[in-house]
């Protein structure tokens, strides 16, 4: 089987400040992978690498068998159909949300992707209704609260039904109730067959989610790559 995210000596820096040094990992179509490591060793450059924001300059980076490389993204047909397939969920919902209101904001991505307008009707219903946001249909995304910031970036992301979710530090700056939801949301993003990666401190996500949990070290680079004994 094709890895859907394929990780070979990947290589990133900030204008020479180091961020990853030769990743190499495969991750399988419906697998849940972990990524844990002390703060700075490179947890939310990898989650933009993976969603095409930043490139490797040494190494390759695949997604289903397709090189992600600056050059393969200015094909706008090819970047469009990579963006549906993988939806990335920041740290900070802040730099994710952008429109008027909810509504318009969810509506976007399948704006985007030119369906017909009934359909872009019933995909924003849709998770409106999944996510229980109804009552924010109609606020400012920039005056909601930060856990309900997260909801709607993740109601944006579903709307399009990607297969594969990034998700960097999805708990911090969560309630418990929240997190609790959360954790319970992405169980059934596994179990239907979803993708996930994900970058967080939380152990207990880490044990509750994860097939495979990695640490990256303060060296930037991957040190032991478990395999989840409690699943
Ligand atoms: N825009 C940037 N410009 C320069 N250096 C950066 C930039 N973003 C991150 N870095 C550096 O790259 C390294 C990796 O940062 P990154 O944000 O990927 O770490 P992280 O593992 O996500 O940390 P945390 O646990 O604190 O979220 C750090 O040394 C950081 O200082
Ligand atoms: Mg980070």
């Amino acid at each position: 089987m094709t890895p859907l995210f394929e990780l070979s000596n990947v290589c990133f820096a900030y204008e020479g400040h180091i961020a990853l040094r030769y990743i190499t990992l495969d991750i399988a179509p419906g697998e849940t992978v972990v990524f844990q490591g002390p703060n700075g060793c490179g947890k939310s450059t990898l989650m933009k690498l993976l969603n095409g924001l930043v490139f490797p300059e040494e190494g390759t980076y695949r997604f289903d068998g397709d090189e992600i490389s600056e050059k393969t993204l200015k094909d706008t047909t090819f970047s469009k159909r990579f963006h549906q397939r993988v939806g990335f969920i920041f740290q900070n919902a802040d730099v994710q949300l952008f429109c008027a209101n909810v509504e318009e904001e969810i509506s976007f991505g399948p704006r985007q992707m030119g369906l017909s307008e009934e359909e872009i009707r019933q995909r924003t219903d849709d998770v409106i209704a999944l996510l229980d946001i109804e009552k924010l249909r109609e606020r400012a995304p920039y005056h909601l609260s930060g856990g309900e910031k997260r909801k709607v970036a993740i109601a944006c992301i579903l709307s399009m039904n990607p297969e594969a979710l990034v998700l960097d530090e999805p708990l911090a700056g969560l309630d418990r109730k929240t997190q609790e939801w959360l954790v319970g949301f992405l169980l059934q993003m596994k179990a239907a067959g979803k993708t996930l990666v994900i970058s967080t401190h939380n152990d207990e996500l880490a044990h509750t989610l994860a097939d495979r949990i990695v640490t990256i070290d303060e060296d930037h680079t991957v040190v032991k790559i478990e395999t989840n004994e409690r699943l």
